[in-house]
């Protein structure tokens, strides 16, 4: 039989993980992480669950509890810990509560997001629409939680097919709009492609709190990427801007 306590010595030797503050004494509002900050007595490991509010219990078994492994490595090259302290757009986000944004937040958050913008150096160019498939199609990525992940398998991807559909010949999420057709139908007028740009870097610019990552700005895919999966959806060639087979077209 293991000892209760080689956990409790654990979980008490988590102290030293508590919330890095300091250095932003302009982020006094931060309630999630003053909260946190001011509560050292949750690390003892008698932790009374049930005066909790939801929102402390989470941060307490995220932050202090050890559950998760927070200093593993994350793909944007900073660790899990800071992947989920919310920065500031992320925090004026939040705050909606998932009601409808209002204006002075969409002004605030898109403001943030078009400051973020940085562009690649000789300008804005499709890549290899090949590699762009595969990093549209793969949702992996450096995830951290309770084991670690495997870092060596490969190239974290994009993930777009999760929440678009793309090629039609296969099958893709619904949380974003359909991208079929994109250059076929939109043109790749030098205004499209700086759009698209945009939206894969830091789609807040144009959809404040929008539900799609920030690819760029975040750091998750890096210009080479990004410019192989707008050559996905730009390319005549690509299978994105493949007209669907027509059973009724008397050309077969
Ligand atoms: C978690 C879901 C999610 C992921 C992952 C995602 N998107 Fe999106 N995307 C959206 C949503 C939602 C919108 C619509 C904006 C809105 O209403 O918030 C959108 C909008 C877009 C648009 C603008 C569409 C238009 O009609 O102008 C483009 C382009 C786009 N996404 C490309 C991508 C690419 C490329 C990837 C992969 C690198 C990707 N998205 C990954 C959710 C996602």
């Amino acid at each position: 039989m293991y000892k209760k306590t080689a956990i409790a010595a654990t979980i008490a030797a988590t102290t030293t993980l508590m919330l890095i503050v300091g250095g932003c004494a302009a982020t006094g509002t931060d309630k999630p992480a003053a909260a946190a900050a001011s509560k050292p007595a949750a690390s003892s490991g008698k932790v009374d669950y049930t005066k909790m509010t939801p929102e402390a219990l989470a941060e307490y078994l995220i932050f202090e509890a050890n559950g998760f492994k927070l200093d593993q490595a994350t793909q944007e090259g900073t660790t899990g810990r800071e992947r989920i302290t919310q920065d500031e757009l992320q925090k004026a986000c939040s705050a909606l509560r998932d009601q409808p944004i209002d204006g002075d937040t969409a002004v605030k958050v898109s403001t943030i997001a078009r400051n973020s913008m940085k562009y690649p150096e000789g300008g804005i160019k499709l890549g290899d629409w090949r590699k762009g498939g595969d990093l549209a199609w793969s949702g992996f990525g450096y995830r951290f939680g309770h084991n670690n992940d495997d870092h060596s398998k490969g190239d974290p991807g994009g993930n777009c097919y999760n929440c678009h559909q793309l090629a039609t010949d296969r099958t893709g999420g619904t949380i974003g709009p359909s991208l079929t057709g994109y250059g076929r139908v939109r043109g790749n007028s030098e205004a499209m492609l700086k759009y698209t740009y945009e939206m894969i870097y830091n789609p807040h610019a144009y959809f404040p709190c929008t539900r799609m990552p920030r690819m760029g700005a975040s750091g998750y895919l890096r210009q080479d990427q990004i410019a192989d999966i707008m050559a996905y959806l730009f390319d005549p060639a690509s299978p994105v801007n493949k007209l669907p087979a027509d059973p009724d077209s008397p050309v077969k």
